[in-house]
């Protein structure tokens, strides 16, 4: 049977280690690459850390898969099993250019149940950790069930991207949700955001296309927070597909949903 207490303690301790050889890197030179277009940023500390979190998995759980941002792992076409979804670096563009606001972002699924998800923000030490049905936490601290928030109140983080790369929601409907809210951020990682928002700092993160390794973590801290997400269309997760997110509180949720995304229906 899997011991998940064991996989909960020693995947804390290699997000840790892994943050603190990051940080020590940082004292370095890094090899910067370019991957889909110019400022898709990968580096050498991208790459090493991903292959660290793989010779720890498969030293001691040799039956588990990952699929990893980096490629580096399996080659996944389902969830069945124990598998470890890992972005090494989440806000690799501010690695490099800022040398901070960047995380570690592991989920760990069992036959596609989000059970242990974890975001290290390394340079501020804060892990944020949640295990299935036992709540969500930032380092010791609980993070308490999201509360209904007015939208006139709320803050939303919006990857500005949508505006150029969407073509299925009109940008347009942007404005008039700017214009409601109380505030508008955008960190530049996604898990640090979905994080945002089930510590209840932001209220809803909306953002057109995420790979599996950047919003499996958050999911499962929203999960335990009550925190809610669909694509922009509705749709279920699959955790093995790239899409658009629509993450927040419910009540948050339900009126960009209702009222700007499919506010014509
Ligand atoms: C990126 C960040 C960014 C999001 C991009 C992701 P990466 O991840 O999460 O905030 O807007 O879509 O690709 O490339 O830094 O791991
Ligand atoms: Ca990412
Ligand atoms: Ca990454």
């Amino acid at each position: 049977m899997t011991n998940w207490t064991e996989i909960d303690e020693i995947a804390k301790k290699w997000v840790r280690e892994a943050g603190s050889r990051i940080k020590q890197s940082m004292q370095e030179n890094l090899t910067i690459e370019t991957k889909s277009n110019p400022n898709d940023l990968v580096t050498n500390i991208d790459k090493e850390t991903e292959r660290f979190f793989i010779d720890c998995i498969q030293q001691t759980f040799p039956g588990h898969r990952i699929l990893g941002e980096e490629g580096q792992g399996d080659k996944l076409h389902s969830l069945d099993g124990v598998v470890w979804i890992i972005d090494p670096i989440d806000g690799t563009m501010n690695f490099v250019h800022q040398q901070r606001h960047f995380a570690i972002s592991i989920g760990i699924f069992e036959n596609g149940k989000g059970k242990i998800g974890l975001i290290y923000d390394v340079m501020q030490d804060e892990l944020y950790h949640a295990f299935s049905g036992e709540g969500a936490y930032m380092n010791d601290t609980a993070l308490p069930s999201l509360r209904e928030v007015p939208i006139e109140e709320a803050i939303i983080a919006v990857n500005a991207t949508w505006v150029t790369e969407n073509r299925r929601i009109d940008p347009g409907i942007l404005a008039p949700l700017v214009k409601r809210v109380r505030g508008t951020r955008s960190y530049g990682s996604a898990a640090l955001e979905l994080a945002s928002v089930a510590a209840g700092r932001i209220d809803a993160y909306i953002t057109m296309r995420l790979a599996p390794w950047d919003y499996a973590a958050g999911c499962i801290l929203l999960n335990e927070v009550g925190g809610i997400y669909t694509t922009v269309e509705g749709e279920h997760f699959t955790f093995l597909d790239n899409h658009s997110v629509l993450a927040g509180n419910p009540a948050i949720h339900k009126i960009i949903f209702n009222d700007y995304l499919h506010a014509d229906k």
